[in-house]
């Protein structure tokens, strides 16, 4: 499948349900298999509402939304769930085990499936500490995890489907640089389109694309080196 990983907006503008005003206007897109795309822009500018379309939390208003070639119309949940990862602003975690955690969803993964995710997503050693490794309970029964062991733990979760699609919306921002950068080398390995809503210049740098969204539209679009030679705005980002 030549288009696995594929994601195209058409003509997208969106308002959530009951909502008079829009919070997406128009926003067109292609982007090929494999690419890495850093989002970015001020708070509320859309770039979640954007995110949230694309395992089709929501369905735009207008427009039509295409992930590995097919309109998402045409797509059953359950086979559109096989192909995209994605860990939103607030880590979902429930009390339960490290491990019923890592294979919410997934529930055939197997031990060494989810070693390796966690491996990758830079969460394994902090769970081998533990008193009861993978075992151990989290949540109001167990232990409680740091803000970026969360978000380590949800990125190793999306890891373990190895989506064709993986859509981190701010996942990463309580990591440091250096873990950051490791935990992203490890998801090149998986050579899944990746979508990154960032705040850190070092990981838009890495991008094959920048959005810069603003009040729902893509008012700028290119690589780090392109932005900074035509887009004040991005200037004016990465010297913040
Ligand atoms: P940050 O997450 O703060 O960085 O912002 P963002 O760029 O991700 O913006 P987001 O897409 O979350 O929000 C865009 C607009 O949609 C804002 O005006 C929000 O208030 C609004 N919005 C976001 N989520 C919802 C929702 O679930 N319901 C409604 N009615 N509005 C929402």
């Amino acid at each position: 499948e030549q288009l696995k990983g594929a994601v195209t907006f058409e003509h997208v503008s969106f308002r959530y349900p009951g909502m008079s005003t829009y919070v997406l206007k128009d926003i067109s897109f292609h982007i090929r298999p494999g690419e890495t795309v850093a989002i970015l822009g001020s708070t509320g500018a859309g770039k979640s509402s954007i995110l949230q379309l694309i395992p089709r939390l929501y369905d735009p208003t207008e427009g039509a939304v295409y992930v590995d070639g097919m309109n998402l119309k045409d797509v059953k949940m359950d086979d559109l769930r096989k192909r995209i990862g994605f860990t939103p602003q607030e880590s979902i975690l429930f009390s339960g085990t490290v491990e019923e955690n890592l294979a919410w969803g997934k529930s055939d993964a197997t031990l060494s499936e989810m070693k390796a995710a966690a491996q990758d997503a830079q969460i394994h050693e902090t769970i081998t500490d533990l008193k009861d490794g993978y075992e151990t309970k989290l949540g109001q029964k167990g232990i409680n995890l740091s803000g970026g062991q969360k978000q380590r733990l949800s990125v190793a979760r999306a890891l373990i489907r190895k989506p064709n699609i993986l859509i981190l919306d701010d996942s990463t921002s309580a990591l440091d640089l250096q873990t950051e950068s490791k935990v992203l080398d490890a998801i090149d390995k998986y050579k899944c389109t990746l979508f990154i809503v960032t705040q850190k210049l070092s990981t838009a740098k890495r991008a094959d694309k920048i959005m810069l969204i603003d009040d729902g539209k893509i008012i700028e679009e290119g690589t780090h080196d392109q932005l900074m030679n035509t887009s004040t705005l991005y200037r004016e980002i990465a010297y913040s």
